[in-house]
């Protein structure tokens, strides 16, 4: 069986300058793996990647969804897959509430929205699960919302669409105590024997609620080291200069 995450060998250009310099990560069904590494080492570069942001190209190597090669496929082709980014730096809309902005991408993804009262009912559901108040839903997307309320919205959006590959790029920056474990039951809501779940994560907090089986650090667009979740305690404890010399060392 094709694993449903493989990413093969992958160099990265983002306007002309090289970020992803070779990663090779394969994530299974039912897997959930964590990527950490320090600031600019890649890690949004290839979440964007995986979503297919024209922004990047792709100069060496292939991304494989469920056996097939997606390295030059269209973003929404991706999503109907069931693809899902959560931005770093979710972005405003102004003018389009929550509520329409959550059934167009429902369509955009599905093909079909299904009616409005079914929508409505689900959307009151998902939005309870993560203890969002209903006046959400009419307010206008991130227009005015506070960092923590921006990440709930893409949380949100993920328990909606219900994708085979959450990829979570700092989902948990910004969140406070509260709004960190019920962000975390909205990812572990989505877990399950039929998806993989990527966690771009800098704290070891996050991962105590959403345990990964696997965690990888990436440094100038490397993997580097790969290991269980007890790495993210040994990271947190002694950061990331002492892989720094190990990769020197394997380069010497
Ligand atoms: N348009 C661009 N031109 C040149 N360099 C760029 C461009 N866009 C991104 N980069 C660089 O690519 C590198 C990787 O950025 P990326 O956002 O992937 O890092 P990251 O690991 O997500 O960092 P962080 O932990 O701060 O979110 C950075 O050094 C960044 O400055
Ligand atoms: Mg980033």
């Amino acid at each position: 069986m094709a694993s449903l995450l493989e990413i093969q060998d992958l160099h990265v250009d983002v306007d002309g300058k090289p970020i992803l310099k070779g990663v090779n990560l394969r994530v299974e069904k039912g897997e959930i793996h964590a990527l950490m590494g320090p600031n600019g080492s890649g890690k949004s570069t290839l979440s964007n990647v995986l979503m297919g942001h024209p922004k990047y190209t792709v100069t060496k190597g292939r991304i494989l969804y469920n056996g097939e090669d997606i390295t030059a496929e269209k973003t929404h082709l991706r999503a109907r897959r069931g693809i899902f980014l959560a931005f770093q730096y979710p972005m405003a809309i102004p003018g389009v509430t929550v509520a329409n902005f959550l059934r167009t991408s429902l369509k955009a993804v599905r093909g079909d929205e299904g009616a409005v009262k079914t929508f409505r009912k689900t959307l009151r559901e998902k939005m309870a699960l993560l203890e969002m108040p209903e006046t959400f839903a009419t307010r206008y997307v991130n227009d005015g919302f506070s960092g923590g309320e921006k990440k709930r919205l893409e949380t949100l959006q993920m328990a909606l669409l219900e994708p085979t590959l959450a990829v979570l790029d700092e989902t948990d920056s910004g969140l406070d105590i509260d709004a960190l474990r019920i962000v975390s039951t909205g990812i572990n809501k989505i877990a399950g024997p039929n998806t993989g779940i990527l966690v771009i994560t800098h704290y070891q907090r996050i991962l105590s609620y959403v345990k990964p089986h696997f965690v990888h650090v990436l440094m100038s667009g490397q993997i580097v080291h790969s290991g269980g979740a007890e790495m993210a305690q040994e990271l947190e404890k002694k950061g990331y200069d002492w892989l720094k010399e190990e990769e020197k060392a394997v380069a010497a």
